[in-house]
């Protein structure tokens, strides 16, 4: 496949031109390999260095990774905007999605009524001199982000949760640090990371969080930031027990060359109590999104942290995209005041683990051994990922390979229950006991 794309060019600026307009119009797709170095120097007549100094460009800019045997290969979602419609691999039609990492669109609290009567409040929009994080919603953010013990007198807003951790990645760390992140993780945020130029260090995962020894290896090997995922946790479904906060608190302390960020995007659907690590260190900061229990297309998180972390963040907003409409966040702050969504966002929470916790046994008694203790997904370890897809696929059931949430992790396949009634538990899980032959226990490697 590599070598129907004719990569052209007589300098390194050149080349990797040529293969960014590839990726753009879908000639070179997600997974590619490109040629060997010595073999593209040969053909284009140039030093093998100036076809190295093209990967390195594009690899520090999130287009494609280097994989030591595996080659140079394009990465599976390049930050350029392609022409194809979805770099995701689309689920075979006929087939339930059960890939999709989104919440239950049936659970989602209804805006219309919000919005009507935010429409009959609003009155003259506010201008620039406006622009700023409304003190209503300032305060109850405090107010709900105290009472699970995170202290956010400091805070700010963004465009989501991973919107957040761009900015703080980008106003403490510089291309070529590295980041721990858990493994398997949030493939969002691996997409992230190569985009921003930051290498990614694996820290393995079990159902409580992030294991000590994989934090303090990650330390060692000199990671300037640590993601720590609270609750929920993509593709896991781990959540930080106690007790690991407490081991992790203890390894953190005094940290003052590492920035802390931990991503509570289950908030209110997590159904387990949070167990914060905020504070840690000196450099830290807290984003709770609105995009699980309330929906993804409000794009608000709100981002507390230390003085100077939250002022970096605010500061560089405020030159920059300026602020999260005020308009939005009015309209969270009437979902968060509003009983009758509270009811309905606790009723989802009880539906997610409903038909998590009944899939996780449903497997469980057929052999598999799978994780999902908060949350939407349930995360089932399998020997081969590409056996399991294809079984489950063509037993009616489309499945995310693990693929795109590891790093050095084993193997498994992502199942998200949005879409799945508490009837298809038995079916789902007699398939994949048929596709996958049982996997060793544990997630990690
Ligand atoms: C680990 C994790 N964090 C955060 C989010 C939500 O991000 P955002 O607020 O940018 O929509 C998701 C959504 O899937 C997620 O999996």
């Amino acid at each position: 496949m590599a070598a129907r794309y004719q990569i052209s060019g007589s300098s390194s600026a050149a080349i990797s031109a040529c293969v960014e307009t590839g990726i753009r119009a879908g000639d070179l797709a997600p997974g590619d390999a490109l040629p060997a170095v010595r073999a593209l120097a040969a053909e284009l007549g140039v030093s093998p260095a100036t076809v190295a100094k093209a990967y390195q460009e594009l690899r520090q800019r999130g287009l494609v990774a280097t994989a030591g045997r595996h080659g140079t290969r394009v990465r599976p979602r390049p930050p350029v905007a392609t022409r194809r419609s979805a770099l995701m691999p689309r689920p075979l039609p006929g087939t339930r999605n059960l890939s999709a990492g989104e919440p239950d669109g049936r659970l989602l609290p209804p805006l219309g009524p919000h919005l009507a009567e935010l429409a009959a409040q609003l009155g003259v929009p506010g201008g620039y001199a406006a622009a700023a994080v409304l003190p209503e919603l300032a305060a109850a953010a405090r107010d709900r982000l105290a009472a699970d013990g995170v202290p956010a007198d400091e805070i700010t807003v963004t465009g989501g949760a991973l919107d957040g951790i761009e900015r703080l990645l980008a106003a403490h760390l510089r291309p070529g640090d590295a980041v721990a992140v858990e493994d398997p993780g949030w493939a969002n945020l691996l997409d992230l990371l190569a985009a921003l130029g930051l290498r990614a260090i694996g820290v393995p995962v079990d159902d409580e969080g992030p294991t000590a020894p994989g934090v303090r290896a990650a330390l060692a090997a000199g990671a300037r930031a640590l993601i720590v995922t609270s609750r929920a946790q993509n593709p896991t479904g781990a959540a930080v027990s106690a007790d690991r906060a407490a081991e992790l608190r203890t390894l953190l302390a005094g940290r003052s060359d590492l920035l802390l960020i931990e991503d509570d995007h289950a908030a209110e659907l997590a159904r387990v109590p949070l167990h914060p690590l905020a504070g840690a260190t000196p450099a830290w900061a807290f984003v709770r999104s609105v995009s699980k229990p309330y929906g993804p297309d409000l794009r608000l998180a709100v981002l507390a942290g230390d003085e100077a972390t939250v002022a970096r963040v605010a500061g560089r907003a405020r030159v920059g995209a300026g602020w999260v409409s005020t308009v939005l966040q009015r309209l969270v702050l009437a979902l968060w005041r509003d009983p009758a969504t509270a009811d309905l966002v606790r009723g989802a929470a009880e539906s997610y683990e409903r038909r998590r916790d009944g899939l996780v046994d449903a497997l469980a008694a057929r052999g598999l051994a799978a994780h999902g203790r908060t949350g939407i997904n349930v995360w089932v370890p399998v020997p081969d990922e590409t056996v399991a897809v294809t079984a489950l696929r063509d037993a009616g059931w489309s499945v995310a390979p693990g693929a795109l949430n590891r790093i050095a992790a084993a193997p498994g396949v992502r199942i998200t229950v949005s879409s799945l009634d508490e009837a298809d538990l038995g079916p789902l899980a007699d398939a994949a006991a048929r596709a996958v032959r049982p996997a060793p226990a544990g997630f990690t490697t």
